[in-house]
């Protein structure tokens, strides 16, 4: 940020991550600290000591505080979070600099762009006044890293907005729009010119009339009556949309703190329940999950300086579910989409389909009607290539099959221009094998979009032998563009998540097979925190679907070694799952399950035909079984190359799966455990269930040598 015609107050001591400059009677306070100004070591104190210069300067009548570059304040430096003690935390630097704010004899206005997020706002709420851009964004997003607002957050935010709303934002961590934050009195002014110049003007506006202290404001706080309510209700929702986790609760507590004691107890409140947060599992974990969000970025033959292919328009060929939900994405980012299907008739079924999602989206409030219409204008359906050498970009979305997929690339080869990306979002299929029936392998990739595409995050970017660096560095740009977390894999069969995905669901038909009750195996998988259960999950996906591939590769199976049959011959009954309304599960018309006794005495019967002995099997086992056999093929996957690094793994089980995210996926669950007790744990399944429990080699070496996945994941960095 440029601050021009002012010049910087003399003989003041600055560090280099805040500046003080002086506009005649306004102070200028500067917070540098790239990328994102987090309130790292030395923030804190510049901003102290230029409050103090502040206050000591008789020429000064008030202060502006802004943020550089393209944010006001993301919040602490999470990265400091690791490195404490129970001794220290971020709170004792900032709540003491907040008062110190507060207290100041000269307003302080705190001009606000980009984000203003967990400290970052804590500071603006410490300040006498915000203004902000039209763009910026506020919110305290603490319980999103297991941890709730520290410096004060808690305590002030009910006095700004009142404690529904207050209670909302510190418990779900959902970020607000400045023109909300308007609304609701956390915003004084918004500011549609140049922030600085508005924030010098206002600020000599306001430096001479009695500035409010947040703290002192307490005519937001409600009544114990009505506060009982908003309290009960927020722990309903927590329990439900949080369920597992921790810091939510915490959260709500804190807030109640502030509506039942005085300022400086409340602070005291939320001290202690941030530090039990601060100190927790769940906290590690989500600040792993934070961090490895950002890492599967960062690709160690694809540097961030890869030039990439401008994506403007694009096209997807097939507008079944998945086609649909793809278009829908591209069109949610702005970007026209070609939906290609074989006759009018497909299409109008496809678009009929995205209508009817879109619909229920306005329904529910996620958008409004224009945005939809506006949506919609970008998707045009076409039944012919002819439009295609338009595109920047094809999604093939058809039907899963070799034959299909190797015509549909050969005529995309014909119709798209040089240059355009080829990409199928395939979830099994060798992406090496449909790049061959092209004449440009580099321009080929897997895109593969989970269902409902248009909802999940996650989109595996499989890369195949020869797909080049443009084409994935433009795919991994692309996927942060249209709102999903991208991660790059390996062209195996199942790729990454998928390949995981089978072991996974065959321990839990082996359970069922074992004794175990569908519903109790569902249920402690679901206690461990997962979205679902593995056998539900199988019902809503389709059991056939998993049964016609094993049809196909059957003859690679090796003889003598177990496989489970339960699925299959549910299957050969016609019992599809959710689709024919019976699979592991009852559903009536509305698809709500229910246990059904005739899967239990089949496969019962089954199981006794097989001479499978019966047995009570616990809840630990089951979890143990299931999330055991993700982490042993999880291992393999790493050692072969086909995930980059472990965490990567985490980020496609958390944002594709269901994995509860204050666990941080399964190759962080399994460090946490700990690897020798895992990898004996392997050894003892594969002693009672044979070869396809054998321990896989990587697991074995770190678990032997004491070592984490962490830790290998550090050693592939310094490696590479
Ligand atoms: N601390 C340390 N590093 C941070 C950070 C923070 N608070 N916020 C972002 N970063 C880092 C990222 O790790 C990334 O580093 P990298 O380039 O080395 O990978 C870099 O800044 C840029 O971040 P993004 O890639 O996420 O950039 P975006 O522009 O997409 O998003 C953002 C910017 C919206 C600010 C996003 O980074 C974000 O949500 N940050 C976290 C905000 C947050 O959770 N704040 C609360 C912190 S806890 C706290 O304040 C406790 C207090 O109550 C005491």
């Amino acid at each position: 940020m440029v601050v021009s015609g002012n010049k910087e107050i003399d003989g003041l001591p600055m560090t280099n991550l805040v500046r003080i400059t002086k506009d005649n009677d306004v102070a200028v306070i500067t917070i540098d600290n790239p990328p994102v100004n987090a309130l790292g070591p030395g923030v804190p104190e510049g901003i102290w000591k230029a409050i103090d210069e502040t206050n000591g300067d008789p020429a000064i009548k008030a202060a502006v505080v802004i943020g550089s570059g393209r944010t006001f304040v993301a919040g602490a430096d999470i990265k400091e979070f690791g490195k404490m003690t129970s001794g220290a935390s971020p709170r004792r630097s900032l709540l003491p600099l907040l008062l110190q704010i507060e207290n100041s004899g000269k307003p302080v206005v705190m001009a606000i762009h980009g984000n203003a997020f967990g400290g970052g706002l804590e500071l603006a709420m410490a300040g006498h006044y915000r203004i902000a851009s039209p763009t910026a964004q506020v919110g305290q997003p603490e319980v999103k890293l297991g941890i709730i607002p520290g410096a004060g957050g808690t305590q002030r935010l009910p006095r700004l907005v009142g404690v529904a709303k207050a209670v909302e934002m510190c418990a779900e961590g959902k970020p607000v729009s400045a023109l909300e934050a308007a609304t609701l009195g956390l915003i004084d002014r918004l500011i549609e010119g140049d922030l600085l110049t508005e924030a010098v003007a206002f600020a000599r506006e306001i430096a001479d009339k009695p500035a409010r202290k947040t703290r002192e404001r307490t005519e937001n706080l409600g009544t114990a009556a009505e506060n009982a309510v908003i309290f009960a209700s927020a722990r309903d929702v927590a329990g439900k949309k949080q369920r597992g986790m921790k810091a939510p609760l915490a959260a709500i507590d804190a807030v109640e703190a502030a509506t039942k004691l005085s300022f400086e107890q409340g602070c005291e409140a939320e001290a202690k329940l941030f530090t039990e947060c601060l100190f927790s599992d769940q906290s590690k974990a989500l600040i792993h999950v934070f961090f490895g969000e950002r890492e599967v970025a960062k690709i160690p033959d694809v540097p961030k300086e890869t030039p990439v292919i401008p994506v403007n328009r694009v096209a997807v060929v097939g507008s079944g579910t998945m086609g649909g939900g793809i278009a829908m994405v591209f069109a949610n980012a702005g970007i026209p989409v070609l939906l290609k299907d074989v006759d009018a008739a497909a299409l109008e079924l496809g678009m009929g389909k995205i209508r009817k999602n879109y619909a229920s989206s306005v329904q529910r409030g996620r958008f409004t009607q224009e945005f939809v219409d506006e949506r919609l204008r970008l998707i045009t359906p076409v039944n012919n290539y002819d439009a295609f050498s338009g595109v920047d970009m094809v999604v093939e979305a058809i039907f899963e099959g070799m034959a299909l997929k190797k015509s549909v690339f050969a005529e995309l080869d014909r119709s798209c221009r040089q240059g355009a990306i080829l990409a199928s979002n395939t979830s099994t299929l060798n992406i090496d094998e449909i790049a061959g029936t092209t004449s440009r392998p580099e321009a080929v990739i897997g895109t593969h979009f989970f269902s409902p595409a248009n909802v999940m995050r996650l989109l595996e970017i499989v890369r195949g032998k020869k797909s080049s660096k443009e084409v994935i560095a433009t795919c991994m740009q692309l996927s942060k563009k249209l709102g999903k977390i991208g991660v790059l894999v390996g062209n195996c069969r199942g790729f990454v998540g998928n390949r995981m995905f089978g072991p996974y669901r065959r321990e839990a038909q082996f359970l069922v097979e074992e004794g175990a009750d569908v519903e109790t195996v569902d249920q402690a998988l679901v206690e461990f925190g997962n979205a679902m259960g593995p056998l539900a999950t199988g019902d809503l996906a389709g059991l056939d679907v998993g049964w016609r591939i094993r049809k196909e590769y059957r003859h690679l199976e090796k003889p003598g070694v177990r496989q489970p049959f339960a699925e299959d011959r549910l299957c050969e009954l016609g019992r599809y799952g959710q689709k024919t309304l019976k699979g592991w599960y009852r559903y009536d018309e509305n698809r709500r399950a229910s246990a059904d006794p005739e899967v239990t005495a089949l496969v019962r019967q089954w199981s006794a035909d097989a001479g499978i002995p019966q047995r009570q099997i616990s809840a630990a086992e089951m979890v143990d079984r299931c999330v055991f056999a993700l982490v042993n093929e999880g291992a393999r996957i790493l050692e072969e190359g086909y995930a980059l690094r472990a965490v990567d793994i985490d980020i496609i089980y958390l944002n594709g799966y269901g994995f509860p995210a204050y666990r941080g996926g399964p190759m962080w669950y399994a460090d946490a455990v700990g690897l020798q007790k895992v990898y004996q744990r392997i050894c003892e399944f594969n002693q009672q269930h044979g070869e396809l429990w054998a321990p896989a080699p990587l697991l074995q070496r770190l678990a032997e040598t004491g070592k984490t996945f962490v830790e290998f994941d550090k050693e592939q960095v310094v490696a590479a």
